[in-house]
């Protein structure tokens, strides 16, 4: 049985695709994930959005159809209850570009990967802010352009080899919390799978939750085997117990 919160813990929460899963959001790795049919370097690179944006246009928009027909699992929910418990000692970081966590009701939250449903401009150097969108662009010739530069509209989505958003409030959350919780996240893709490191080098106690061992679970003091929907409330009713039970 997991050890109970304490008035002076705080928790740092890492999701991945896996807490999405019973939502009817389909996981990236892993048969019939999402990079299974097809090759992430076509469609989650900026080079690949150079070259073929209606491909890139094409991935992300259907996600964004696929995402109007789902909801928040008991997982997400766990989490909100987690988040009234602790208040400011709580603090979500999400690898997921859905809006799950945000449909359930949790409120202190990081998309480190970005947001399906915003489009931002492909220009680095431009200054126009992303903005909520939940159109899709399935040829070349809709694509939108800039109305300040020109350029091409992208997803405001995090792709390899470009720098994760908010890093600097992860990392000073990293840096404070006393208990990670690492909820269906494969542990391959950094930096996420090295915060489960950071913390427990700052003496966190580090959980993971998940069908399967992820790829870093040698850092894990504690790994619960099982779908998040089904292990969260219960593990949730674990940590909120008064500490005297
Ligand atoms: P993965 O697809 O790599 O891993 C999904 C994890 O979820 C696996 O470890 C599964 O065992 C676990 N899982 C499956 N069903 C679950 C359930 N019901 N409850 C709990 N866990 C479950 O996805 P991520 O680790 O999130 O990045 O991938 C990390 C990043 O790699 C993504 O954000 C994405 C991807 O390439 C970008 O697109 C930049």
């Amino acid at each position: 049985m997991s050890k109970p919160l304490t008035q002076q813990d705080r928790m740092f929460v890492l999701t991945g695709a896996g807490v999405s899963a019973e939502s009817g959001v389909p996981t990236f790795r892993g048969a019939g994930g999402l990079w299974r049919g097809h090759r992430m370097e076509e469609v989650a690179t900026p080079q690949a959005f150079q070259s073929r944006p209606d491909l890139v246009w094409q991935f992300y928009s259907e996600r964004r159809k696929r995402a109007e027909s789902v909801f928040p699992n008991p997982a997400h929910h766990c989490l909100v209850q987690i988040e009234e418990f602790l208040g400011d000692r709580f603090f979500l970081c999400t690898q997921n570009v859905d809006s799950l966590h945000e449909q359930a009701g949790s409120r202190r939250l990081a998309h480190m990967h970005g947001r399906l449903m915003q489009t931002r401009c492909s220009r680095q150097s431009c200054r126009s802010t992303p903005f909520a969108d939940e159109r899709l662009y399935l040829s070349r010739a809709e694509i939108p352009t800039c109305p300040q530069c020109g350029a091409l509209l992208r997803p405001d989505i995090c792709w390899f080899g470009e720098v994760p958003f908010l890093m600097d409030r992860i990392f000073e959350q990293l840096r404070v919390c006393t208990v990670l919780l690492s909820i269906g996240t494969s542990g391959v893709v950094e930096p996420a799978a090295s915060f489960v490191r950071m913390a427990h080098l700052n003496g966190a106690r580090a959980i993971y939750v998940g069908p399967e061992e992820p790829a870093n679970s040698m850092f894990f003091d504690e790994v619960v085997l099982g779908n998040a929907g089904e292990v969260l409330p219960r593990l949730v009713k674990e940590l909120m117990r008064p500490a005297d039970q």
